[in-house]
This record gives structure tokens, C-alpha cells and sequence, in this order.
């Protein structure tokens, strides 16, 4: 698929089938991701890929992480939120490197590491499969960052959810840059 038109009809996607990805076509995505651009060369990502009985135990620690904080929800609660990690047969969680010296700044860590996921979405696109970038309470949550080997202080840049499509939705036109451009001549 030519880039531009990648770039123009990747669509967020989040029904997905179960189908598994193969390894290697899970380490094309990861090796696109690693191309993006990032300051000082620090490599500021961090990838933890999460399929089959490992999104079980994502669901596990998510849902134990929620009993804890709201004990009262009722049971039904907790099945949903155990089986969120099921929504896609991969996922990736995507963390962020903190500054490991002054020069480094968190936010241009920030920016490279969304680079990467971007880079995964279009990469994911291009060879047919459908994704969803996610992040919520889950991605801020103590008790997943310390089961996905992140420190309590350390961003994670978000979840994508990642599968073959189980439909290929029209596409829709997104809003146009004008409103959000000032040309400066
Ligand atoms: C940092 C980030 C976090 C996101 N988190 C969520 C999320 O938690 N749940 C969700 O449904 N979509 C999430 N999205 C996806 C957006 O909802 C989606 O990109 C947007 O609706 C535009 O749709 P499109 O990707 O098809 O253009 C997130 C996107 C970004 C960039």
C-alpha cells in the first residue's frame, strides 16, 4: 500500500477477530516502530506484547486492580474489565523511558514513543490488519505498570489492539486542517 494512501484510510478498528498474528508479521510492526524519530537517540520506547494466555493475566491484574479500588462494584464489573485484554489477539503496550539525564525532556519521549505507536498503526494497516490505539484508567494504573515491568512513574503511551478485521468499514472523512492552520508568509 502506497503511504499516503495508508495514511488517509487507516481507521481506527476495534472489531477484531482471534485469529492469531504471526510472530513475524508482529516483528515487522515492531521494527516499523523502531524507525520513528526520537531526540539524542535515546530509544525511548518500551514494547511488551501480550497475546494469548498473556492477555489473561493483563485481564487478571486490571481486574484485582479495580476490586481494590472499588470493592462495591458488583461482580459483573470485574468479568468485563478481566476480559478487556480479550478485545484483539495482540496487543502491545507501548511505555515511555523517563529522562535518564537534564538534556533529555519527558515530553520529546512522549513525542518519539507516539511516533512509534503511529508508525505501528499504519505499518498494521498497510499489511491488512486493524487497530486501535487505547489507553484509559488501565494505562495509568500502578498495579498493570508494575505486572508489564514499568516503573509506577513512567508513561504508558497507550495499548494497541491489534487484529485482523472482522469488517472493513466505509471509509469516513475526518476533519480537514484548515480550522487548525495559520499560514505565516
Ligand atoms: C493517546 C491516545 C489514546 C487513545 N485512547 C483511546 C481509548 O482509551 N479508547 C478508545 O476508544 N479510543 C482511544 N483512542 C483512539 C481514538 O479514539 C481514535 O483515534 C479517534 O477516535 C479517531 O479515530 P481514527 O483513529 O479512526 O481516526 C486513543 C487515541 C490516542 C492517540
Amino acid at each position: 500500500m502506497e503511504l499516503f494512501e495508508a495514511i488517509q484510510t487507516r481507521h481506527s478498528l476495534a472489531k477484531l477477530k482471534q485469529d492469531p498474528i504471526p510472530r513475524e508479521t508482529i516483528e515487522k510492526l515492531l521494527s516499523a516502530a523502531v524507525q520513528a524519530p526520537n531526540h539524542y537517540k535515546v530509544r525511548p520506547w518500551r514494547f511488551v506484547v501480550l497475546t494469548g494466555e498473556g492477555r489473561n493475566k493483563l485481564g487478571e491484574v486490571m481486574a484485582a486492580s479495580q476490586m481494590d479500588r472499588q470493592p462495591d462494584l458488583p461482580q459483573q464489573a470485574f468479568d468485563k474489565t478481566r476480559s478487556l485484554p480479550l478485545r484483539a489477539p495482540l496487543l502491545i503496550a507501548v511505555g515511555v523511558d523517563k529522562p535518564s539525564e537534564p538534556k533529555v525532556l519527558e515530553i520529546e519521549n512522549v513525542c518519539a514513543v507516539s511516533a512509534a505507536c503511529q508508525n505501528i498503526l499504519l505499518a498494521a494497516h498497510a499489511m491488512g490488519l486493524g487497530a486501535k490505539w487505547r489507553t484509559g484508567e488501565w494505562a495509568r494504573d500502578p498495579k498493570v505498570k508494575e505486572f508489564l515491568g514499568f516503573e509506577a512513574d513512567q508513561h504508558i503511551a497507550g495499548f494497541l489492539y491489534i487484529g485482523y478485521p472482522e469488517f472493513t468499514p466505509d471509509p469516513s472523512e475526518r476533519p480537514t486542517y484548515e480550522d487548525r492552520t495559520v499560514w505565516l508568509d
